[in-house]
């Protein structure tokens, strides 16, 4: 059986990707340390699979602990050696993702990504697991580029979150012994197979409703704010710039569905696996851009809920536009978006109406 260890596998991205990877017949070490998720989201996951009761025994294992616990990493491949199971495979999401908080908190973003990533890798190679797919973000490319970024673009962040993702990827390409983090596809001459997946926007939720992006904080992010508004814990939106060099003043993003994210991470392991030791590089977006007053359009319409908004000036740090061309994706992973943006925002409304206080 394929066995897959997925760090950060109670958050919003690893909640959807487990399903997935559930529902295909891997077998999973779910390992989270809940410090930004529930561990009801991996009952709700287990719940929204298609496996019995007795198959889920077999094929899931919980594990409440921090990535940075190098004797806890090595115990979980132990303990499956011991079952004559081998972990082959590692999808790392664990890692603290929040741009203005990694400013105030720069060494516990080092400490908790990097850091974090470095432990692993070494007790992946101590246990002669090689395949790694990691969650990087459009974030490494920087600031403001007028056109859709491609792979082979300048890596330059402007944020600590992002340099520690841009870090790790210079760290994996190293390690595999390739040269640059800017060629989408090279051969890896030290036996590592690493997909570095560079989401842009993911947003939206299981159609279900059960599974959905649950933000312990105060959220920053324009889905959780709009459904806050939606749902009435918040009187209205505030738009950040109408004064940008876009078509209706405000800022456009490629929102990128969850489901699709996930399925995104399927797609690269299950090539991985297959292919022969190579580092991947890909951006995962849809390559369509939504400005915020769009997406306050489209929200509107998709729930029927009106969304009032009031501008105000532009937040620090953000850009113009961040746009994936996401043709590598397609080439590579045989993977787009199926996903549109009505969907995201009918699957987040969803998952907010039905969970006002999210997993509480
Ligand atoms: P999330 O916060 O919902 O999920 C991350 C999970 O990792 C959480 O469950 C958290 O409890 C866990 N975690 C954090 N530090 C840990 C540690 N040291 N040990 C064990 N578990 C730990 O975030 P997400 O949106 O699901 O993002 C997943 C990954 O994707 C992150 O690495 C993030 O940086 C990256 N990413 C996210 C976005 C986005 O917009 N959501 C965009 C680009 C990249
Ligand atoms: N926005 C508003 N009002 C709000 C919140 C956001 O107008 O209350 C606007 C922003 O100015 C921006 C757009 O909505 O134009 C999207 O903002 P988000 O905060 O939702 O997302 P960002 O594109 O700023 O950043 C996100 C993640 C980062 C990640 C980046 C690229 O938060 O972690 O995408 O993947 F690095």
């Amino acid at each position: 059986m394929r066995c897959v260890l997925v760090t950060g596998a109670a958050g919003f991205i690893g909640s959807h990707t487990a399903l997935v990877l559930l529902n295909d017949g891997y077998k999973l070490f779910l390992l989270d340390n809940f410090s930004n998720s529930s561990p009801k989201a991996l009952h709700h996951v287990a719940d929204l699979s298609i496996l019995t009761k007795e198959e889920l025994g077999e094929r899931v294992s919980i594990i409440n602990g921090d990535v940075r616990d190098s004797a806890l990493l090595q115990n979980i491949f132990s303990r499956a050696k011991s079952n004559g199971e081998e972990i082959t495979s590692v999808i790392h999401f664990a890692g603290l993702k929040a741009v203005g908080e990694s400013f105030e908190k720069a060494i516990d973003y080092w400490d908790n990504n990097v850091a974090g990533t470095i432990k692993l890798l070494q007790v992946m190679e101590n246990n002669a697991c090689r395949n790694i797919v990691f969650s990087s973000s459009a974030t490494v490319y920087g600031s403001s580029k007028e056109k859709a970024l491609i792979e082979t673009d300048p890596i330059s962040p402007i944020n600590p979150y992002g340099l520690t993702k841009a870090t790790i990827e210079k760290m994996l390409a190293n390690i595999a012994g390739c040269q640059s983090t800017r060629i989408a596809k090279q051969y890896s001459p030290r036996g590592w197979k690493i997909a570095c997946l560079r989401y842009f926007n993911p947003a939206g939720a299981h159609p279900s409703g059960k599974i959905g992006e649950n933000p312990k904080n105060i959220p920053n992010n324009l889905f959780p704010l709009i459904n806050q508004v939606a749902i009435g814990t918040k009187e209205f939106l505030t738009v950040f710039g109408k004064d940008w060099p876009t078509p209706d003043g405000t800022g456009i993003r490629d929102f990128v569905h969850v489901m699709d994210v996930a399925e995104g991470h399927k797609a690269a392991l299950d090539i991985l696996i297959s292919s022969k030791p190579q580092l991947l590089i890909i951006n995962l977006g849809s390559g369509k851009g939504t400005s915020v007053l769009d997406l306050i359009k489209k929200f509107q319409f998709s729930t029927g809920i009106d969304i009032p908004f009031k501008f105000s000036s532009r937040r620090q740090g953000d850009s113009a536009i961040s746009l994936a061309n996401p043709s590598k994706a397609l080439e590579y992973l045989n993977w787009k978006p199926k996903r549109k943006i009505e969907d995201i925002c009918r699957d987040s409304w969803n998952w907010q109406y039905k969970n006002p206080m999210g997993y509480k």
